[in-house]
């Protein structure tokens, strides 16, 4: 192995000095110094210790943790306490509680108990930020900030309460200016919804059945609106008393239910928490899948998350919280097979994280996470995830500087609009909108690609291949690139179906991407994946098992799929592709390996669980399968630094890449 080197990343812990006794704070930061740590994160559900009483601040044991975390030469991000509120704050102001559909106040005792439209509970927060960054903003252990903890998380974003209701009223009103205007971009003469002034507008939740998908299509907007806002309070408070320091905050796993870009407009990191056991077992996925990857989390799940915060955060991305062993929050919580906690760590770095954080340094002894492991014990034994992680030290000694993550020539275009928009009009009750987008990924993932997963208003000319997977409403910016787009382009079903607000577009979809696709969708149709519709390509049968569209193809547009009973499936306008379906995994793969060859990408398919991503001279692989792999067929690269040719199972190798795969 190499000589130790300095390294361009760092690794980070998550501690709770508030859960422990004071004696105990110089040995934790020394101990953490000694594994390799140099990033810990505190703080940021302190409320009650920071603010015991309304107005009566203790900061000073903040302080003093600050310094031994600093004095021991770790660097410190500072959470605010907003996810938090104590208990007196609550009952003084308790209609700052978040309200569920059925109008039902979600009460305290646990967290998150806030609605983001609260006026009363944004100046609180404000009050707060500000005194804690008025007294430790300059503080030189401090390098960062995070804003509140997991905005929504424990479905908070979408809150029926009066103050979102009144501010969904006059966000309407700025929206639409005239209620007419509403009326008509609503469709309200359909079943006599119309109304004669914004106050008339309710929230939509609470009729005797559906409400018009365009009243809930701009909730979720307002919603989500209500999340960027309620974080720019903060961020504006950081900014002016703690100069020179990065905000950012920790977004989830598979989490859509507010725009993440808009709230990255404030922000300069973005950092996600990531989970992959208990992910695993909490989202939709074949049992048989499930079983495979128990013990190590799917193959794609990290690296997803990986790509698309690093899109998010415009290049910088950490993840804030890491998973250590079995967690407390799943159905079921299995633990990790030894090795995953590096191999996890050294996948993040690869995708290009700045700084990989785990969490937490020891499992608490008491509440709601009992269970979920640490690096330490609760009796403060060193955990196995402690050594995983002094190993993962050494390795990024043994590598140096990483550099940037390599450039991606194949892109995903990602919308969390359009998340809303197949939520409220679903169609059929298996459509939603991760699975198709996770399913292009991992097609192109397959394939050994880099991939950038980049939003609707990204520019699209560094690309040789671009997937847009559904994108119900294609916003203008994002038609006229994809107008002026000189690669191989993959459109996926519904896209263009819908305009701004919610209305079937008048020349029918794809709507705004009639001329680049050169096809009309005249009828679509959803069933259950027992009536999955047979598709031929290339010579062999595949399946559209969830949706399917019946398209007619503008003069000049070629077929290259058809459904058994004779409708296109696939179809080519010059070189954009329209998937008129809900494609089965194999089609899917089938159909973009031919794409990212046709655009002169160098592809090669890798076995279930083999996955790679390169970054600066590296090329990373991962074997998440269940044996051991000689990976030399499938790279060409030869001057391995760790783990090659034969990878263990959940082994990581590092070579300096030639070229391809
Ligand atoms: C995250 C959260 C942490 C902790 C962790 C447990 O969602 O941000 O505070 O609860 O889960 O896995």
């Amino acid at each position: 192995m190499a000589e130790p080197r300095d390294t361009d990343v760092t690794i980070g812990v998550c501690y709770y000095p508030e859960h422990w006794p004071e004696a105990m704070w110089a040995d934790d930061a020394r101990r953490m110094r000694a594994t390799g740590i140099r990033r810990v994160r505190i703080g940021e559900f302190a409320w009650s210790r920071l603010e015991p009483r309304p107005g009566h601040y203790d900061f000073d044991w903040l302080g003093r943790a600050l310094d031994t975390l600093h004095d021991a030469g770790l660097e410190v991000v500072l959470g605010t306490p907003t996810a938090t509120p104590p208990k007196w704050l609550v009952d003084a102001m308790p209609d700052m509680l978040p309200v569920d559909a059925r109008g039902r106040p979600r009460g305290f005792a646990s967290r998150r108990h806030y609605c983001f439209s609260h006026a009363g509970y944004r100046r609180e927060c404000a009050r707060i930020v500000t005194a804690l960054a008025t007294r430790f903003g300059k503080h030189p252990g401090i390098v960062a900030w995070q804003t509140d903890n997991e905005y929504g998380c424990h479905d908070t974003v979408l809150s029926y309460s009066h103050e979102a209701l009144v501010g969904f009223r006059h966000w309407l009103k700025e929206r639409y200016g005239d209620i007419h205007l509403l009326n008509e971009a609503w469709g309200n003469v359909f079943w006599s919804m119309e109304y004669r002034d914004f106050a008339e507008i309710d929230l939509p939740s609470g009729a005797v059945t559906e409400t018009n998908p365009s009243h809930r299509a701009d909730f979720h907007r307002y919603s989500s609106d209500q999340v960027a806002a309620f974080n720019r309070v903060q961020t504006g408070i950081i900014r002016a008393l703690s100069p020179g320091r990065d905000i950012l905050h920790n977004f989830m796993t598979f989490f859509l239910d507010f725009d993440h870009y808009a709230v990255m407009k404030d922000l300069d990191i973005a950092t996600w928490d990531s989970y992959p056991l208990g992910s695993l077992d909490v989202f939709p996925g074949e049992t048989a899948h499930k079983a495979a990857f128990a013990r190590t989390g799917d193959p794609d799940m990290q690296a997803f998350h990986h790509d698309l915060y690093r899109g998010a955060g415009r290049g910088r991305f950490w993840v804030m919280e890491q998973q250590p062993g079995p967690v407390n929050w799943a159905q079921y919580n299995t633990d990790a097979l030894p090795g995953l906690v590096r191999l996890w760590g050294l996948e993040g770095f690869a995708h290009g994280a700045e700084t990989i954080s785990y969490f937490r340094w020891r499992e608490a002894l008491f509440a709601q996470e009992q269970f979920h492991a640490g690096l330490n014990m609760p009796d403060n034994t060193p955990d196995r995830a402690l050594f995983e992680v002094e190993q993962l030290s050494a390795d990024l000694k043994a590598l140096g500087p990483l550099g940037a993550a390599a450039p991606a020539r194949a892109a995903l275009v990602f919308s969390y609009e359009a998340a809303w928009f197949l939520r409220v009009q679903p169609q059929g009750r298996n459509f939603n909108y991760v699975e198709p987008v996770f399913a292009m990924y991992r097609a192109l993932r397959r394939l050994g690609l880099d991939i950038d997963i980049v939003g609707p208003h990204a520019d699209l000319s560094p690309y040789a291949l671009v997937l847009v997977p559904s994108m119900p409403h294609v916003p203008d910016v994002l038609a006229a690139a994809l107008a002026t787009f000189e690669g191989t382009l993959l459109v996926g079903p519904r896209s263009g179906s819908r305009t701004a607000s919610h209305r079937i577009p008048d020349n029918l979809a794809p709507g705004p991407l009639a001329e680049v696709l050169g096809v009309k969708v005249t009828r679509a149709e959803s069933f259950r994946s027992y009536s999955a519709v047979p598709v031929r390509y290339d010579n062999e049968t595949f399946a559209f098992d969830r949706w399917r569209e019946f398209v007619e193809p503008a003069p000049g547009t070629e077929v290259l799929a058809e459904s058994e009973d004779g409708h296109p499936a696939l179809t080519r306008c010059r070189r954009a592709y329209y998937l008129a379906g809900g494609a089965d995994g194999a089609l899917l793969e089938r159909i973009v390996e031919r794409l990212a060859r046709e655009a002169g990408l160098s592809v090669c398919a890798l076995p279930a669980g083999l996955r790679t991503r390169r970054r600066g001279p590296w090329r990373f692989v991962f074997n998440y399968g269940p044996a051991p792999v000689d990976i030399s067929p499938y790279f060409t690269d030869r001057d391995f630094v760790f783990g090659a040719p034969m990878l263990a199972v959940g082994g990581v190798a590092v070579s300096r890449f030639s070229d391809g795969p």
